[in-house]
């Protein structure tokens, strides 16, 4: 599902942040990238989702190219960022709707699958809550939630259980876990704890 080949990325012509990197990553994986701080987890993220062009290499994201087939890698892949910006003004449910508009969901079913997605981070309660009186972990549910609007095959996670506290993180866990085993959700996630990737990648 995620194959990168000899992938690099030089930043300002001298330093080298991901050095010939070759991943393999199989269908419906958990895959945990550990690292600590400046170790080049981000950087590799944006490269495997298009967001940065890397320097040398290339990246095939369910068989495609993701530098000459970026639109169509889109509809296959989520993406939650290291610091994801949330519209702090609207309440749960209206930032779901809003990115599911902006997927082409159809009216008729965006309510559907916004009820669906608030269940399954167990938000159903919090809904109608403006997303600034969101906990860190409300905010990260959240957010996992707005990956999964298009129903993407593989989604990608920037250290989302970063500052939650062991509840938090068992939380979006568990949310993780039912994605790949019920769902067959491909993950790639990074943390700079080798502790929180253990737990998820070998439950
Ligand atoms: N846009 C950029 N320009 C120049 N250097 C950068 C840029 N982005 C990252 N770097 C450098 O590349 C290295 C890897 O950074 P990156 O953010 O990928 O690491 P990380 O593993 O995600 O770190 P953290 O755990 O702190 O999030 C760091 O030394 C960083 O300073
Ligand atoms: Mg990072």
């Amino acid at each position: 599902m995620i194959k990168t080949e000899n992938l690099k990325k030089i930043y300002n012509h001298d330093f080298e942040a991901v050095k010939q990197m070759n991943l393999n990553v199989g269908k419906g994986d958990i895959y945990g990238f550990l690292g600590p701080n400046g170790a080049g987890k981000t950087t590799t993220i944006r490269m495997l989702t298009g967001l940065i062009e890397p320097t040398e290499g290339r990246v095939i994201l369910n068989g495609l190219d993701v530098r000459s087939e970026k639109q169509e890698v889109k509809k296959h892949i989520g993406v939650l960022p290291e610091s994801n910006g949330y519209y702090e003004w609207m309440t749960g449910k209206e930032y779901l709707l809003f990115f599911s508009s902006l997927y082409g969901i159809t009216k008729k079913k965006r309510a559907e699958r916004t009820d669906e997605l608030l269940e399954m981070v167990d938000l159903q309660e919090k809904a109608n809550i403006r997303i600034h009186q969101y906990s860190r972990g409300m905010r990260q549910r959240l957010g996992i939630a707005r990956t999964l609007i298009h129903e993407p095959r593989i989604i990608f996670l920037d250290e989302p259980t970063l500052g939650l506290d062991p509840q938090g993180q068992k939380d979006i866990e568990k949310i993780l876990l039912h994605l790949n085993k019920e769902k067959g959700v491909t993950i790639f996630i990074t943390s700079h704890l080798l502790k929180d990737i253990e737990r998820i990648c070998i439950a």
